[in-house]
């Protein structure tokens, strides 16, 4: 009885033991299957172009929630323009921009099939309307709204519908460096025989069709633009992202046959992934909406519905500033706060001594009716010292990250710096400039 009962005691604390192990092993695998799917997925991101980081050798790059508390040993990442320093204007909102969407709507895949735009919600095509009349920054009239999946898409929409259906070549596309790094990379994506990238307009000098890309204000220095090649058969496309009253002045409504607008950089809102153009040409509408029905058959209407609220609520927060409701307008408050960053942007950038940034001279803004000056979402730093040619890797070297100069089509010696995170992760930028010495 006592011997098995001792070889029961055996068995079992084998079987114990056997499965003690193989829940270790199971969970070593669970962990390191863990550690791999995350180093991967930081892999995927670095391949976004977008959103790559110019090294991957932190995670914190990849996860900014896990960070240090130390202030210094936090890794700063401004590369991509995130627009989350909105949320500081949003948030106190609370539930003026909350909508409710039941289970059964925003089933059709058609919004108004009486429009041009089938796909386009008509409540979204309204406040489009209202905002740039409240705003004063493009004229609506005789225009044609096309919805995009962010302007992004509207890009390689306005691309194929330029772009000549006969030709035997692909139809060169420019723009004046520093250009908006994403250019070239959305023009040869799919290595298009409609189009393809022809680099700086400004030494483009082929006796070819070409399509100019006018970025206004631009990304990445900030500057107003005005197309720049002076040849015949130029088709033009303005990119207006940041043409919004938080920037830069806005001098006169804009008019021209192709504008691009985003909800990313005018109100935040970049995860709604919603923008719109202003197209002249019937036929350039029909175009771009052809190519947005065979690439994704429409646009989100939940996502174009909350824009449409957002953008309702920015409208009634400038016509009702001052009133019980809104205090002030949201363009008053990113502007304030835009005007803050740089001012203590350049007294860091005064102090250290070692970098400049781009001069603006002022204008007239007609929407607040004043002599103001610009205030990029990006900041254009060049590093002056003879000593450092390559700035990205000089601020990577003090755990900021930026966007080099050749991303641009520019030397090294600049850097592209967000202007737009969130004050805590700006603050701690500033702290770190201002103590940066060779
Ligand atoms: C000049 C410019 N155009 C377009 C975009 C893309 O905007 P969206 O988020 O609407 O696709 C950006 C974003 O950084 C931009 O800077
Ligand atoms: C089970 O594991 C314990 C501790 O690791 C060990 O002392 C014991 O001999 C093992 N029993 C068997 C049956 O392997
Ligand atoms: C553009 O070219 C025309 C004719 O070649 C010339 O008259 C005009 O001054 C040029 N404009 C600019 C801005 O260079
Ligand atoms: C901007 O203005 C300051 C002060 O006048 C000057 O020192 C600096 O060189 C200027 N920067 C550029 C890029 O022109």
């Amino acid at each position: 009885m006592a011997v098995v009962s001792l070889r029961n005691f055996f068995v079992l604390s084998l079987a114990l033991n056997v499965s003690l192990i193989l829940r270790t092993i199971n969970q070593n695998e669970k962990l390191q299957s863990g550690a791999l799917m995350a180093v991967q997925k930081g892999a995927k991101v670095s391949q976004m172009a977008f959103l790559s980081f110019p090294s991957l050798s932190s995670p914190s790059a990849a996860a900014p929630e896990i960070q240090t508390p130390l202030g210094s040993e936090r890794i700063i990442n401004l590369d991509h323009g995130d627009p989350t320093m909105y949320e500081q204007y949003w948030k106190p909102m609370g539930d003026k921009t909350t909508i409710v969407i039941p289970g059964w709507q925003s089933m059709s895949y058609f919004s108004d099939v009486k429009n041009l735009c089938w796909f386009m919600e008509p409540e979204f095509a309204k406040q489009i309307v209202r905002l740039h009349n409240v705003v004063g920054n493009a004229v609506t009239e005789g225009r044609h709204i096309v919805v995009g999946t962010g302007s992004s898409q509207l890009y390689l929409a306005a691309l194929y519908a330029l772009s000549p259906q006969d030709s035997s070549n692909p139809i060169n596309v420019v723009s004046a460096a520093p250009y908006y790094s994403s250019y070239p990379l959305m023009t040869d994506c799919v290595k298009s025989g409609l189009h393809k990238w022809a680099g700086d307009a400004t030494v483009f000098n082929k006796d070819e069709p070409y399509i100019e890309l006018v970025t206004s204000p631009n990304n990445p220095d900030g500057f107003v633009r005005h197309s720049v090649v002076n040849r015949t058969g130029g088709i033009l496309v303005h990119d207006l992202a940041y043409y919004w009253p938080q920037y830069t002045p806005i001098s006169t409504p804009a008019d021209n046959d192709l504008s691009l607008f985003t909800v990313s950089k005018s109100t935040g809102h970049a995860g709604l992934r919603i923008g719109w153009a202003l197209v002249k040409d019937v036929e350039v509408a029909k175009r771009m909406i052809k190519f947005i029905e065979l690439n994704t058959i429409g646009v989100s209407k939940d996502s174009q519905l909350r824009a449409a609220k957002v953008l309702e609520v920015v409208s009634d927060s400038c016509e009702q500033a001052g009133g019980l409701e809104y205090a002030e307008s949201f363009f008053h408050f990113s502007h304030a706060l835009m005007t803050e960053r740089w001012r203590l942007l350049r007294e860091a950038v005064k102090r250290s001594g070692l970098f400049s940034l781009p001069n603006f001279s002022s204008a007239h803004c007609s929407f607040f009716d004043n002599n103001l000056g610009t205030q990029p979402a990006f900041a254009w730093l060049k590093c002056d010292r003879d000593d450092v040619d390559d700035c990205e890797s000089f601020l990577r070297g003090h755990k900021i990250l930026t966007r080099g100069g050749k991303h641009f089509g520019v030397g090294p010696k600049y850097v592209r710096i967000s202007m737009l995170d969130r004050e805590e992760t700006y603050n701690l930028f500033i702290e770190r400039l201002s103590q940066i010495r060779l």
